[in-house]
């Protein structure tokens, strides 16, 4: 990347502060916060929490949302699922085999977000050879969808909820396939073993918790039409109690089939019958009121899905190495241009009117270039490079202001031929994505480290359990166009034959200089994804705060849509008057994304954050905890 000096100065002297404020950890202050966060002043210290990874028996393991320590660290959304990898990282396992056991124990405790009836992306990074690796197992479409895939007779749009709720949103599921491209690529244990707590889990069981109460309560309508989501999730015909055990011994029989035959085992033979059935003829309860729309999925499309392994997306940002997916997700690229586009401001200076200003519009900008050229490149010529360089960013910069607010639907610019200030084409409004997903971040103690995240779509996605397997189709193929964005404009997300569906899916790796890990993070919500990972990098890597402060930090969201969204915690705040004095404009949105990340301590430790609130607070811990108190 070439910028002006100036600009490269002070993006040094930022990442010089970045690593700076983590090696010169201060002792816990007055103004620090019991995670490690702190309200003022340095970055604080982070006092370990105690972090047992099997639970006594009967309970769940203990809960916290920062852990440090050596050996390995885990960070989820959830207590047993982190203990999953914790467990496999003790017994000699690497990060990939603890991301693995720790997907698949989501698969049994955050069911409405994972599981093997979904996709996501994997991104890898081995220490051994300072490199980055991702695996794309992102659903497919049936090998005979077309663009009308989500038009009625009519030819109109299908009303969404009709198509979340039914076969025809079901893409082929890709993580048993990612489970077993990751293990074979990189991994150290076989799929048997590192299935082995997810299978406990399933068959003694995992106590419920609020968050888990109402996701059930928010699908409970649905659950009810079909009749094996009612039975799995509707113990005695109601979301089960906060407190009680939930058992899913069918997945607990399934993960068993995974382990005797590999994650191949889903695409043939019976399992991959009982998929296709079950998308074919979803098994609705007689006179439930609802006729759910079949799809097309064959065996043969199980049978030829196959993962991609395919470099990352990178972005040099002041100093850093920033990898992540590139497409079919939208998420590399887009975190990557608003990156570029916000490293012309010393967002280390700003203050938070300013800060606020340039991410908001510059996330504005990425959102627009998103939805005219992202889509699956096996079916669209996607600039990938082109939309991460800098010459194209500085081109988009240029039409930020300080004194006014870019009004949306701002047209896209051309990646391949930019020139300053210049847009191309229509504009198009930012279609709709649900918010659910889950991501996992985990490290081992050779510095290994795995940033992913995976999905079914909709919390609970298609709200469709396949009879006797324990797991929850997707609903992932909403997430393509039903059509074109704007009429007469070009939309390269629409429905293909085989094709992935665009995701905003953004598991995030960052290097320093030498090409070592600084920090790892994901998290769910959609196209909120993007925003929240933008988020919480710039927080961390230009404003100072340790991590798990950046991840509590309230949060905006802005994909070129004429509001921005905004959490409570800024809602109040005087920055909100400021902002709307400039033009802009905001809808409350309670939460936003629920991130987990993984931050390497400057002594060697690890550091695991996860969220303190949102989604019920997340799970963070390592194997080691033997010393204590540095920062984040
Ligand atoms: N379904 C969420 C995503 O792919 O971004």
């Amino acid at each position: 990347m070439t910028r002006p000096a100036a600009v490269r100065s002070l993006s040094l002297l930022a990442a010089m502060a970045a690593v700076l404020s983590t090696a010169a950890a201060a002792p816990p202050t007055g103004t620090g916060t019991a995670d490690g966060t702190r309200t003022g002043g340095p970055p604080a210290a982070a006092p370990a929490t105690a972090q047992p990874a099997t639970a006594p028996s009967g309970s769940p393991p203990a809960k916290s949302p920062v852990a440090t320590g050596y050996g390995g660290a885990v960070a989820s959304v959830d207590p047993d699922a982190s203990a999953a990898g914790i467990e496999i990282l003790r017994r000699g396992g690497n990060a990939v085999d603890a991301a693995v056991a720790t997907a698949a124990a989501l698969g049994v405790t955050e069911p409405y977000s994972a599981g093997i009836g979904g996709g996501g992306y994997f991104v890898y990074y081995d220490a051994k050879r300072r490199t980055v690796q991702t695996v794309d197992g992102r659903e497919t479409a049936p090998r005979t969808a077309g663009e009308t895939l989500f038009l009625d007779e009519d030819g109109e749009p299908l009303p969404f909820g009709e198509a979340v709720t039914s076969g025809l949103s079901v893409g082929t599921p890709g993580t048993a396939a990612t489970w077993d491209a990751a293990l074979g690529a990189w991994g150290t244990k076989s799929l048997r073993d590192v299935l082995r707590p997810a299978q406990r889990i399933a068959r003694h069981g995992f106590t419920v918790d609020e968050t888990f109460r109402q996701q059930t309560a928010a699908n409970e309508e649905r659950f009810r039409d079909f009749p094996a989501s009612a039975e799995l999730f509707l113990p005695g015909g109601e979301p089960p109690v906060v407190g009680s055990t939930l058992r899913n011994p069918d997945l607990a029989r399934t993960y068993g089939e995974l382990a005797r035959g590999g994650g191949r085992a889903l695409y043939r033979g019976e399992l991959a019958r009982d998929i296709t059935d079950t998308v074919r003829r979803p098994p609705v309860r007689p006179g439930a009121g609802r006729d759910p729309r079949p799809g097309d999925l064959t065996t043969a499309d199980l049978r030829e899905y196959r993962t991609k392994r395919q470099a990352p997306s990178r972005t040099e940002y002041r100093g850093f190495g920033v990898y992540g997916m590139a497409p079919s997700s939208s998420g590399g690229t887009t975190v990557g241009e608003a990156l570029n586009i916000l490293e012309n401001t010393d967002l280390a200076a700003a203050d938070e009117q300013r800060y606020l200003h340039r991410l908001i519009e510059s996330s504005r900008l990425a959102f627009a270039d998103r939805g005219r050229w992202l889509g699956d490149p096996a079916f669209e010529d996607v600039p990938t490079r082109e939309l991460l360089s800098q010459r194209f960013a500085d081109s988009r910069e240029c039409l930020i202001r300080d004194d006014a607010v870019l009004s949306s639907p701002v047209a896209p610019g051309d990646p391949r031929d930019p020139a300053a200030c210049r847009t191309r084409g229509a504009a198009a409004p930012t279609t709709y994505e649900g918010e659910s997903t889950t991501h996992l971040t985990t490290a081992d103690r050779w510095g290994n480290v795995v940033a992913y995240t995976l999905t079914i779509e909709q919390t609970g996605g298609s709200g469709i359990t396949v009879p006797g397997r324990g797991f929850l189709l997707n609903n992932e193929l909403t997430d393509f166009s039903f059509a074109p964005a704007a009429p007469g404009v070009h939309d390269p997300n629409l429905p293909g034959p085989g094709k992935r569906p665009r995701s905003s899916m953004s598991p995030t790796i960052v290097l320093d200089a030498d090409r070592r890990p600084v920090v790892a993070l994901g998290s769910p919500g959609g196209s909120t994804i993007i925003t929240t990972v933008l988020q919480t990098l710039t927080n961390h890597l230009d404003r100072g705060m340790p991590l798990a402060e950046a991840i509590a930090a309230p949060r905006v969201s802005q994909r070129n849509t004429t509001t921005t969204q905004m959490e409570p915690g800024l809602w109040g705040a005087p920055v909100r008057q400021r902002l709307e004095t400039l033009g802009h404009r905001f809808a409350r949105n309670p939460e936003i994304g629920a991130v987990t990340g993984i931050r390497l301590l400057p002594d060697g430790r690890w550091l695991a954050a996860a969220e303190r609130e949102r989604r019920g607070g997340g799970s963070a811990m390592v194997v080691d905890e033997r010393k204590r108190g540095a920062a984040g």
